[in-house]
């Protein structure tokens, strides 16, 4: 038996089969699990409020009239020992001997005691794994470790989201740990990274992780110019028109036979010397002359992908470090490209079940953007659509719900939600989120850093957890302002020092 917290009064209108108060005896702390006996079984709650009484300061009467004569109360009366504690819970269910029962049907007995929840019983109730999960941390104020089943979590979407700084990459990065931590037999997934900001390039450097671990940056990464079918091309370059297009086709056409016909991989260079010759109109020569050397000046397009995804491994995270990519169109075909190469490889079986994990996702996935500038949205919400049906999971982290694509957001069915003050943000969680109540909702703005709420598939009730610390090293450009300004500081201090100590 658990420790006892307290014992159930009577109060005006409670217990009831929903709410009841109990008066403390140990500490309890909104938001903790208790549990206690009732006639249909041991009954499963939630602290939804503490607050304190005392009988002396209940009347207004007599307090504001002491007040007024001069009296305190406290001189005259023992009114110390009568401050009580008193907790108001939330029954969440009935554990009898066939399992949980969600509605209790009759109310607890005042006088009820009042225990922690034991441990392996609020692990069930949560719907939370064992040692095989994905351990992010604590259920916050339990004793109890965060750890998520792989397939509730990873057999459909997961959206993290919170304002900036609250710990969105950070937790990103804790459960990358774990995934790349797994053992074959525990289910294994290889991982694929957007990375804008190069937070996660980090990981290539950690002594434990590195070996795992394979960064592409801006200059290496490339796109395999004779994968690219008119369509994509049409993608790419928003303002492509019909005849535009069919005109590139037919070089690609002739290009992609002459290729199967034994002449090797075609580039760039190829597609610009057949439109420089081809029998076209003058004006749409011109443009698409003018198209092929913007491509050219953007350093992607070359013969081969770089990475070249054509096979990816469990246990194994690809980083595409977009960090020194400047043209935010790039970013986009990039992502674009790479989102859709990886789940066609999907489809076809050719890749294992693999985690995407996209970055400032409202910038890939934006919501009310014109397609030309979301190039990368299309492939994004075409994973969160199918990718179910084929384990292509897919990992949204953004700082801007209100700007996240709607069709992506609501094929996320969990959400991982740190600190979010912004109360458009809010409301759109509220709207996204699977049995979000408006209790939880309230609770996220009063986050700390590093302590986030989880709802939906993942868990089976709402879970309040304080993120564990992450075992490799964060990587330079997590630190704050003042850090970097002091070590700034302090180098600067060490090289006047140094002068002065060679003079
Ligand atoms: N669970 C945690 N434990 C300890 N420190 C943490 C934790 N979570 C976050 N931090 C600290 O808070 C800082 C901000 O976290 P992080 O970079 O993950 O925020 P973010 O939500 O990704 O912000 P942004 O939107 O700006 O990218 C980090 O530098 C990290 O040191
Ligand atoms: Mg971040």
């Amino acid at each position: 038996m658990t420790q006892q917290v307290g014992t159930i009064i009577a109060t005006e209108d409670t217990p009831t089969t929903e709410d009841f108060s109990f008066v403390l005896e140990e500490r309890v702390k909104k938001e903790q699990f208790v549990e206690f006996d009732t006639e249909e079984g041991r009954a499963i709650a939630r602290v939804a409020a503490v607050r304190k009484t005392n009988q002396f300061f209940m009347n207004a009467e007599s307090v504001s009239e002491s007040r007024k004569n001069g009296v305190k109360l406290r001189d005259h009366f023992p009114t110390d020992d009568r401050e009580h504690l008193v907790a108001e819970g939330k029954i969440l269910g009935v554990y009898n001997d066939d399992g949980l029962v969600q509605r209790p049907s009759f109310p607890p007995s005042p006088g009820t005691e009042v225990h922690e929840a034991e441990t392996d019983r609020l692990r069930d109730f949560l719907g939370l794994a064992g040692d095989d999960g994905i351990k992010i941390g604590d259920v916050q104020f339990q004793d109890l470790e965060a750890s998520l089943d792989l397939t509730k979590l990873f057999q459909k979407h997961m959206a993290i989201l919170a304002q900036s700084g609250a710990g969105k990459s950070y937790l990103a990065s804790v459960m990358i740990e774990e995934l790349l931590d797994r053992e074959p037999a525990e289910g294994q997934l290889g991982v694929v990274a957007i990375d804008p900001h190069g937070e996660y390039a980090g990981f290539v450097k950690d002594s434990e992780y590195g070996d795992r671990v394979e960064v592409y940056n801006g200059e290496d990464i490339k796109i395999s110019v004779s994968s690219l079918t008119a369509g994509k091309l049409a993608k790419y370059f928003s303002d492509v028109t019909s005849p535009q297009k069919r005109e590139i086709k037919k070089i690609l056409d002739d290009l992609d036979k002459e290729k199967r016909q034994g002449k090797g991989v075609y580039g760039l260079e190829d597609i610009k010397e057949r439109v420089d010759e081809a029998d076209m109109p003058t004006k749409t020569k011109q443009i698409w002359q003018d198209r092929l050397n913007r491509m050219q000046y953007m350093n992607l397009f070359k013969k081969y992908d770089n990475p070249s995804l054509d096979r990816i491994d469990m246990g194994k995270m690809i980083v595409l470090d977009l960090s020194d990519v400047i043209q935010y169109k790039k970013k986009q075909i990039i992502t674009a490209y790479f989102a859709d190469k990886l789940f066609r490889a999907r489809m076809r079986s050719e890749i294992p079940p693999f985690f995407f994990l996209v970055e400032e996702a409202h910038n890939f996935a934006p919501e009310n953007v014109s397609s030309s500038d979301a190039i990368a949205r299309g492939p994004i919400q075409r994973i969160a659509r199918e990718g179910r049906k084929f384990h292509a999971s897919l990992g949204l982290i953004s700082q801007r719900p209100v700007g996240l694509s709607t069709t992506a957001l609501s094929q996320c069915n969990t959400h991982v939600i740190l600190r979010v003050t912004n109360p458009n943000d809010l409301d759109r969680i509220k709207q996204s989120a699977e049995g979000i109540t408006s209790d939880v909702i309230r609770s996220i703005p009063g986050l700390r850093t590093g302590e986030c709420i989880i709802v939906g598939e993942a868990v089976d009730y709402p879970a309040f957890v304080s993120v564990r610390e992450r075992r490799s090293e964060e990587f330079e450009t997590g630190k704050a302002l003042k850090e970097i300004a002091q070590q700034y500081h302090d180098e600067e201090q060490l090289d006047d020092d140094d002068i002065e100590a060679f003079m």
